[in-house]
């Protein structure tokens, strides 16, 4: 059976653009791949975070994975920072990355842009390395992710590329699944960039807990055109195709059928229908969530999977500082 690995950071409330992007394409993908799935604690400090917050991130990350319906028999679940192999395996790789690589990654090109020269770490720029190593330490053959995600697994097949040309046979080399609608959902008070948990303007992005009345008040009030007709079209028409890809994702429609459906509808009745289809996709994920959240299941699901990947990170490791000449 092929592998499948992914992870989300735990830097705040899952959103719509996580779930679509990412965690459905899990559930979707992991009947048919072994498949492990991680809360990428050490991602996250790459930027400042409130220890008790973390934490309470990574638990509802973790009960939110099970809501969402991924079967704990079938998908390993663990938290990154409790295999002491992603950091290992991630310092062996640093130093087979080139810096011209890591200049090229937009998402710090835009968040050193947007933060000016003010104390960025480290950690933040060599982070796409770290998740090289979160993929190659489990020989992942498929690593499912949104759009802003895809030129972090490009370096990845870099990387193993190098490094299995250097000293043979190491890594697989893997390959992105970028879902085909929602691949990069937009915020929804500025349609032209994506929809962010870290973001200032709450109103443009829906959490997966945010009540049913919440989130029809943001779908209500996203910002759209004065056209009133419902027609993909994602330069002049940002707004409305969001909310069209947002349907199609969810009811896993092409853009054009859903154009169809709406066709002749105006824009305050085609928001109504986008709200009910995110309430209705959100209500017994938040119902499954509430049950989950404080029961022992999470411990039990973390410990059984941080017990397995530890194994199978070792042996990876091993294999990799005998080729590369590491310890006696
Ligand atoms: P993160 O935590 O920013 O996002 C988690 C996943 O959700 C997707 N996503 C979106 N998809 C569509 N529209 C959006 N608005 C949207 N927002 C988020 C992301 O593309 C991602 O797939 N570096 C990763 C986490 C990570 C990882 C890994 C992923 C660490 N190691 C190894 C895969 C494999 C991140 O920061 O994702």
């Amino acid at each position: 059976m092929e592998r499948l690995v992914s992870g989300i950071k735990p830097t705040g409330g899952l959103t719509l653009g996580s779930y679509i992007g990412a965690i459905k394409q899990f559930v979707e993908l992991h009947k048919n791949y072994e498949t492990f799935v991680f809360v990428a604690d050490m991602h996250a400090i790459t930027t400042p975070q409130e220890k008790e917050k973390l934490r309470q991130n990574m638990k509802d990350i973790v009960a939110v994975y099970l809501a969402c319906g991924l079967d704990p028999e079938k998908a390993t679940l663990y938290i990154q920072s409790e295999n002491p192999y992603h950091a290992q395996l991630s310092w062996i790789l640093e130093c087979h990355t080139y810096l011209g690589e890591l200049n090229r990654m937009t998402q710090f090109k835009d968040k050193n842009q947007k933060q000016g020269d003010k104390n960025l770490s480290c950690g933040l720029y060599t982070y796409p390395v770290l998740m090289a190593s979160d993929i190659l330490l489990y020989d992942a053959d498929v690593v499912p992710v949104g759009d802003d995600q895809k030129q972090h697994v490009e370096l990845t097949r870099n990387i193993a590329e190098r490094f299995n040309n250097r000293y043979g046979n190491t890594f697989k080399v893997p390959e992105p699944i970028i879902p085909k609608a929602g691949a990069r959902i937009k915020d929804l008070q500025d349609p032209t960039k994506k929809m962010s948990k870290s973001d200032d303007d709450s109103r443009g992005c829906i959490l997966l807990l945010d009540s049913e009345e919440v989130i029809r008040k943001k779908i209500m009030s996203a910002v759209t055109d004065s056209d009133n007709k419902i027609i993909f079209d994602e330069k002049n028409k940002p707004g409305i195709s969001n909310l069209i890809m947002i349907y199609a994702a969810l009811n896993n429609l092409k853009v054009e059928e859903v154009e169809e459906k709406f066709a002749g509808y105006n824009y305050g009745s085609f928001k109504s229908e986008v709200a009910d289809a995110v309430i209705n996709t959100l209500r017994p994920i938040q119902e499954k969530y509430k049950e989950i959240i404080n029961s022992q299941l999470v411990e039990d699901v973390l410990d059984k999977g941080v017990e397995k990947v530890i194994k199978i990170a070792e042996a990876k490791c091993r294999e990799v500082q005998e080729k590369v000449g590491l310890g006696r």
